[in-house]
């Protein structure tokens, strides 16, 4: 491990079927009135809403509400929460749902008490909060994104076709995180398999970057591991706990800085998956799967050891007598055989892309510099068209 580092995170975390227990214990550190934010309605449907608001009465709470944060939350929907934020005098906010509930609490609380525009000071000129910031907790009901554990915001701004995501420092993260691998059970099997996905590329966006020998690498190799055990037996029975709950741990373990450390990270595919989001807004995960492969394999002869390693130790596929370049292809075609098995969606086309689309695409991408190859516009031309079909 060559890399200079420190390491901190800063969220606690309460894990398994009996974790809601907690919260009322993480509430009496916070102030008297809560903004509860929550999604489209998942919450009101599997009951936790109605839990979730016992407890906050009992701990004697001041509840104001921001209902209908939507996959891919936007930065109107982020100046109406902040509105409410304001108009309530907000101490603390919990964020019941999924990543995009979590990224948006996290953009409300370094906003409530900002004079800028939100969206213009930290989306697209990337400047850290320097106003008093309102303190998160999360109760999560989607594994994918690991914003239950990191300083990651991801907003999608409508009108200028972009999704940018800011990862902001620790006094952002959330002060705790409630993890129930129960209250995930409920998801359509569609976002199961894209937060399968999500789990499997951050793990990749780390992996993929790097030639030193690096404690990291093999940790990630373990992780990526697991999550392919477990996926295969959740998209079997999506009612095993276990597997539920191995997904769920191993989410938030892909991406709260550990396996980055000592590591310069590539997030190619998220650039381009964000990308294609900002113009079809379709579901994170599968913007990610549709592009991965065409774009891995373009990589792949700048990084051929790793990916040789990648065949090998994540999908046992055995070295005798085969070239890395052969090795890394046979790893790539194991990856693509899971993927297809899990159901995910493998085109852009799906999504609701069009080739009148791409240029736009292309142009709002964000080119980043810490993985195998560093892409030119026409490069990441070449791999959307890859992706359509
Ligand atoms: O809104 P509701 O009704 O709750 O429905 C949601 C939503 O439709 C549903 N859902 C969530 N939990 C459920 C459930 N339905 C039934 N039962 C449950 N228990 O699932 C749908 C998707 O939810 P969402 O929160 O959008 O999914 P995800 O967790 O994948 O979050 C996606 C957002 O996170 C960003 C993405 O870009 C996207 O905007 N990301 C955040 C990251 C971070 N903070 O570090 C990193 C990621 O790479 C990602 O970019
Ligand atoms: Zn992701």
């Amino acid at each position: 491990m060559l890399g200079n580092f420190s390491y901190h995170n800063p969220t606690k975390l309460y894990f398994g079927d009996d974790s809601l227990k907690y919260l009322k214990d993480e509430l009496k550190n916070y102030g008297k009135n809560v903004l509860f934010v929550y999604g489209g309605g998942s919450i009101k449907k599997n009951g936790l809403y109605d839990e979730i608001i016992a407890i906050l009465k009992e701990c004697e709470k001041n509840i104001a509400e921001v209902s209908g944060v939507m996959p891919n939350p936007t930065s109107d929907k982020l100046n109406e929460g902040v509105a409410i934020a304001r108009e309530n005098n907000i101490d603390f906010i919990l964020a019941v749902g999924g990543g995009s509930v979590c990224d948006y609490s996290k953009a409300v609380s370094v906003s409530v008490n900002c004079n800028d525009d939100p969206w213009e000071k930290y989306f697209i000129r990337f400047e850290e909060p320097d106003c008093k910031i309102i303190p998160v907790g999360c109760v999560l009901t989607m594994a994918g994104t690991g914003s239950e554990m990191n300083g990651g915001s991801v907003i999608t701004n409508h009108e200028k076709k972009l999704k940018i995501g800011h990862v902001f420092g620790d006094d952002v993260m959330p002060k705790f995180s409630i993890l129930n691998p129960k209250y995930t059970m409920t998801l359509p099997k569609y976002q199961m398999c894209a937060g399968i996905y999500d789990i499997f590329n951050h793990i990749c966006e780390q992996y993929f970057s790097g030639e030193d020998d690096n404690t990291s690498d093999y940790i990630s190799e373990g992780l990526m591991r697991g999550l392919i055990h477990a996926s295969r037996i959740a998209v079997e029975n999506p009612q095993d706990y276990e597997a539920r709950s191995n997904i769920m741990w191993t989410a938030t373990w892909a991406l709260n800085t550990l396996v980055a450390k000592g590591k310069t990270e590539d997030w190619m595919v998220h650039m381009l998956g964000q990308a294609v989001g900002a113009y079809t807004d379709a579901t994170h995960g599968m913007t990610l799967a549709a592009v991965s492969l065409p774009y891995y394999r373009y990589i792949m002869p700048y990084g051929v050891k790793k990916f040789a390693r990648f065949a090998t130790e994540v999908w046992s596929i055995s070295c005798d007598g085969k070239t890395d370049e052969q090795l890394a292809n046979e790893g790539l075609n194991a990856m693509e055989s899971w993927m297809k098995e899990i159901g995910l969606v493998m085109n852009l086309k799906e999504l609701g892309t069009t080739e009148e689309m791409i240029e736009g695409i292309a142009d709002a991408t964000l080119i980043l510099n810490g993985g195998y190859k560093v892409l030119d516009r026409d490069e990441i031309v070449n791999i959307l068209k890859e992706s359509m079909n």
